[in-house]
């Protein structure tokens, strides 16, 4: 491999592999070059292994082939201190900082012997720009700022290698723009540093150059000045073969679902649903597509009313239900299935027990006057469910915990589908599911749409996503960026979308 570095490269890793104990090959021989003083983008999807690569140059895996050279020297990282003592550091997703404790007793925590003193990093705040109250406890602080104490803690630590994953995600637009005028100042300073992202525009915006990564590959490494969003998103998305489902023509009926104007907090404080509107009609599939974390998630749980808007209105067959919570939705025909079984089925429970949960309120069928369980009633759905949906259990009063994760979803599934709802809201359906099981539940839905019901799916799997919908957005950013035919857009155009363009600038030639 030729270097792109002018001096010799900071840090060099080659033909990466990694496969964990699950078998799972995140890694499949990655090549990976970081010069001194660039900031160097790492840009793929979910799932294409950026965490993965930098967890192993941070020292937090071990790669199971392969090797990583740092500042011209071979080195077998045992743990994340080894490679501090090099210079190398990782701000996580997921932050790591004391919540009790204050912004200074953060940084110094872990510096050992060798504490920095309070001026010193005074100095390296004036410096970097990175200005944070150090005497504030860090619960009390915003996520941005948070993020900046957790990058001094790295520079303190006397950092220059500094890897940071996916940094801007809960930032608001301008804590963004601060973020990337003091990542500017580190580079001048000499530091490199690595940009996790997802985003084209902002590894554009702030990057030297970009590595795309793509299913564990390297699909290109490329100098920023001379790229462009068409190029990164083409290395970025790839789609297999489509997929053939028998799906009779579009023939919707009346409006079933209609949403005006939502906005929706985040659970960090800062709006993940930013002013979306759409209508969903009977028969209809209408798709969600983007990576993850664009707001797909508290948009659903707002639609189902697990969370509550900050504006905007939903109504459901032409009333107004914005304010009803969820066992009201569920009696006016809304089925809801969520991404994480964890909130759909109560795991301590039975598979019998977990049957008429989201319906016990109000289905007759199950429940008497007097407000007992029918339960000859419960058991014989139970028992369909199981049967209909191939729900492998030792039995029907196994805990929903004992249950593989396929299994779980296959009765999460079951059960709401089973209902007979209007709307229903699916969220990542085949997660986890096998290939015949993705099928099952790819045809039942779109059995249900062409049965006259709405539904609402929830998907990063593209092939998904196109295959299934009659109409379709991308989110990014907690916004949409434009509605369409899934036969009218081109893998460019949805690859942009995903990377944050809205298809009117992408059609005006803006990009
Ligand atoms: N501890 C683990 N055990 C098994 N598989 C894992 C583990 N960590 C990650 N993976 C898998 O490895 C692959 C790469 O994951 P990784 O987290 O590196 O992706 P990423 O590019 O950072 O994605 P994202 O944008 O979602 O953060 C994925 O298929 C993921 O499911
Ligand atoms: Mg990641």
């Amino acid at each position: 491999m030729s270097s792109h570095c002018i001096d010799k490269p900071v840090v060099l890793m080659r033909d990466i592999v990694k496969v964990f104990p699950d078998g799972t090959i995140a890694l499949r021989g990655v090549d990976f070059e970081l010069c001194r003083g660039e900031i160097h983008g790492l840009l793929g999807e979910n799932g294409a292994g950026k965490t993965t690569l930098m967890k192993i140059l941070a020292g937090l895996l071990k790669p199971t082939r392969g090797e990583v050279i740092v500042k011209g020297r071979r080195v077998k990282f045992r743990n994340p201190t080894d490679a501090l003592r090099l210079g190398i550091g990782i701000v996580m997703q997921g932050l790591s900082l004391v919540p009790v404790f204050t912004a200074y007793e953060n940084i110094v925590l872990g510096s050992g012997h060798r504490k920095p003193s309070r001026e010193s990093i005074e100095k390296l705040m004036r410096e970097t720009g990175l200005i944070i109250p150090l005497d504030a406890v860090i619960e009390n602080l915003s996520f941005g700022v948070r993020q900046k104490v957790e990058i001094l803690k790295m520079l303190a630590l006397n950092v220059d290698i500094l890897i940071l994953d996916e940094p801007t995600t809960n930032l608001s637009p301008s804590e963004t723009r601060e973020l990337f005028k003091s990542l500017k100042k580190l580079r001048e300073s000499g530091k490199s540093i690595v940009f996790i992202s997802h985003k084209i525009r902002e590894v554009l915006e702030v990057t030297d150059r970009v590595t795309v990564l793509r299913k564990g590959r390297v699909m290109g490494s490329v100098e920023t000045q001379k790229t462009n969003p068409r190029e990164l998103a083409k290395m970025m998305v790839e789609r297999e073969v489509e997929l053939v489902i028998e799906k009779p023509p579009y023939n919707p009926g009346g409006v079933a679902l209609s949403v005006e104007d939502l906005e929706v907090m985040g659970d960090l404080g800062v709006p993940a649903v930013k002013g979306v509107s759409f209508s969903v009609n009977y028969g209809e599939i209408f798709g969600i597509a983007g990576v993850e974390g664009n707001g797909q998630i508290e948009l659903a749980e707002t639609l189902a009313g697990i969370r509550k808007p900050l504006r905007g209105r939903i109504v459901m067959n032409g009333d107004d239900i914005t304010k009803l919570d969820v066992s009201e939705r569920y009696k006016r025909g809304l089925a809801y299935i969520p991404e994480d079984r964890k909130v759909a089925l109560i795991m301590e429970f039975s598979v019998l027990e977990n049957t008429p949960l989201t319906e016990i309120s109000y289905n007759k069928e199950l429940v008497n006057r007097m407000g007992f369980m029918k339960i000859k009633r419960i058991l014989e759905k139970s028992m369909a469910i199981i049967e209909q949906y191939g729900v492998v259990t030792p039995s029907i009063y196994a805990p929903a915990r004992s249950l593989s994760g396929g299994n779980q979803q296959r009765l999460v599934v079951g059960r709401e589908l089973m209902k007979d709802p209007r709307v229903i809201i699916a969220v990542q359906p085949t997660r986890g599911l096998d290939v015949a099981a993705t099928e099952y539940v790819r045809n039942l839905l779109v059995k249900m749409r062409s049965s006259g019901k709405a539904v609402i799916l929830i998907s990063s799997d593209l092939d998904e996503i196109l295959g299934l919908s009659d109409r379709f957005t991308v989110m990014y950013n907690g916004r949409f960026m434009g509605i369409l035919e899934p036969d009218k857009v081109t893998d460019e155009e949805l690859g942009l979308m995903m990377g944050g363009y809205t298809y009117e600038e992408i059609k005006a030639r803006k990009v």
